[in-house]
C-alpha cells in the first residue's frame, strides 16, 4: 500500500533545531525523526511513500535517498509554494492510487495502522481519520463521533468554550482517491478546515486508538517524545538496540565515567572521568563529556563538547555546540548548531540559543 507524508511545515516551534536542519530529518535518539515514522509505515506493509515537502525536499532528498537502503520506495514532490494540507496532497494527485494513507510528519506513534485499513474496508468510508485522546485538545483537530463509527463535527483549534470531548485528529487518515475531487487544484487549501467539514455524512469516519502518540513539534515535547523511546513507551526500532538493560553504549565509545540507563551513546563519544550520564540521555555521535560533568534527561547532538564539572538536565544540545566548564544548562533549554557557550554561564528556564551565538565566560546568570 502506498502513502503520502506531509513535511512541508516549517517547523518553527522547534527551533533552533529547525534553524539549520529541516524537522523531518532533525535527529530523535539515533535517527532521522522521520526515520522512525517510515519504519511504522513499513511494519504496517506500506512500501510505496510519496514525500510531499514544500520548499524543503532537497535536504530531506539527500537524508533520504531513494529508500532503497529501508526497503521502500520513496518519491519526493516539492510545491512551487506551500499550499496548505489539502493543496500539497492535490499536488501530489499523479502520483497517487486509488486508497493510500495520508500522513502528518510530524507525529510519533505506534498506533495501529492495519486495524485502521480494516476498518475503512468494513465501513466502506471515503476517509478514515485515526483518533488518539489528548488532556488538552485545544491546539488539534477536534473530532465528534458517532456510534457507527461517522464523525459528525470536526473542529480544528478549537475555542475552550467548544471542548468536551479529548478525542483528537491523530494527524493518520485512510482516503479514497475521490476525495481529490473536493479540493481545488493550484491554490492553498486545509484539509482540516475546508475537506473534513465539507465530508461530514458522506464517508468520513474516526478510528479511535488508545495508542502512544505524540506531536514531536516543540523542544518539550521532542524531550518527551526521546524519553518515551528510551523508556519503551512507544514501539520503535530502537527499543531493539536497546535491549534488557535500556543501554546502548557504541562499541567504539569510551567510558571511563558512568552511565546510568536507559541511555544511548554512540560512536566515538567520550564520557570522562567522574562524569555521570543519564538517565533518559542521548550522546550523539563524537559527543565528549568532560570530567565530573552530570548529564541527565537530555539529548546532545554531534560532535557537541561539554567541558568538566557542567550541569545538562532537560535540555538539547545541538550539534558541535562547545561548552566551557562549571557551566549549566538546564530546564528546557536549546542550543542551536555550532553555539558557544563559554565557562562559568548558566542557561535555564526555557531559554532557546540560535545559530551564530558566542557567549564569553561568565556572561550569563539567572
Ligand atoms: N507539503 C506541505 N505543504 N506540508 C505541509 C504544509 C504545506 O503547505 N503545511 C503543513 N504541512 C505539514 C507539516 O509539515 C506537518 O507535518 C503536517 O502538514 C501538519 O501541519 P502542522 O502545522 O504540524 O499542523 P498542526 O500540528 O497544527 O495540526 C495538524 O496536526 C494535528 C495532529 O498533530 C492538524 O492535522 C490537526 O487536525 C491534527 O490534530
Ligand atoms: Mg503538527
Amino acid at each position: 500500500m502506498q502513502a503520502v507524508i506531509l513535511v512541508g511545515g516549517e517547523g518553527t516551534r522547534l527551533r533552533p533545531l529547525t534553524s539549520t536542519v529541516p524537522k523531518p530529518v532533525v535527529p530523535l535518539v539515533d535517527r532521522p525523526f522521520i526515520v522512525h515514522l517510515l519504519d511504522w509505515l513499513r511494519g504496517h506493509g506500506i512500501d510505496d511513500v510519496v514525500m510531499s515537502c514544500g520548499f524543503l525536499a532537497t535536504s530531506v532528498r539527500n537524508v533520504l535517498g531513494d529508500g532503497s537502503h529501508m526497503g521502500l520506495n520513496l518519491r519526493f514532490v516539492e510545491e512551487p509554494e506551500p499550499r496548505g494540507t489539502a493543496g500539497a496532497l492535490k499536488f501530489a494527485e499523479p502520483f497517487l492510487d486509488e486508497r493510500f494513507l495520508m500522513l502528518n510528519g510530524d507525529v510519533l506513534t505506534d498506533l495501529d495502522l492495519s486495524a485502521q485499513i480494516a476498518q475503512h474496508e468494513r465501513t466502506g468510508a471515503r476517509a478514515t481519520l485515526a483518533l488518539v485522546p489528548v488532556s488538552d485538545p485545544s491546539g488539534y483537530g477536534l473530532v465528534r463521533l458517532h456510534e457507527d463509527h461517522t464523525v459528525s463535527e470536526f473542529v480544528e483549534k478549537p475555542p475552550a468554550d467548544e471542548i468536551d470531548t479529548n478525542l483528537i485528529s491523530a494527524g493518520a487518515y485512510v482516503l479514497e482517491r475521490s476525495v481529490l475531487e473536493l479540493i481545488e487544484p493550484d491554490r492553498n487549501v486545509s484539509i482540516e478546515r475546508e475537506v473534513w467539514p465539507a465530508l461530514i455524512g458522506a464517508g468520513l469516519y474516526g478510528f479511535a486508538s488508545e495508542a502512544y502518540w505524540l506531536d514531536i513539534g516543540t523542544p518539550e515535547r521532542y524531550l518527551q517524545g526521546t524519553f518515551d523511546i528510551l523508556e519503551g513507551n512507544v514501539r520503535t526500532e530502537v527499543r531493539e538496540r536497546l535491549g534488557d538493560g535500556y543501554l546502548c553504549v557504541d562499541a567504539a565509545a569510551r567510558i571511563d565515567g558512568r552511565v546510568i540507563p536507559p541511555a544511548v551513546v554512540e560512536r566515538g563519544a567520550h564520557v570522562a572521568t567522574g562524569a555521570h550520564v543519564g538517565s533518559l540521555v542521548v550522546l550523539a555521535d563524537g559527543v565528549s563529556v568532560g570530567e565530573g560533568t552530570i548529564v541527565e534527561r537530555s539529548v546532545v547532538l554531534q560532535g557537541a563538547e561539554i567541558g568538566a564539572n557542567c550541569l545538562l538536565r532537560d535540555c538539547i544540545v545541538g550539534a558541535g555546540v562547545r561548552i566551557g566548564d562549571r557551566t549549566h544548562v538546564t530546564g528546557g533549554a536549546v542550543l542551536g548548531e555550532g553555539v558557544t557557550i563559554g565557562a562559568d554561564n548558566v542557561v535555564a528556564r526555557g531559554a532557546r540559543v540560535f545559530p551564530g551565538v558566542d557567549l564569553p565566560d561568565g556572561a550569563l546568570r539567572f
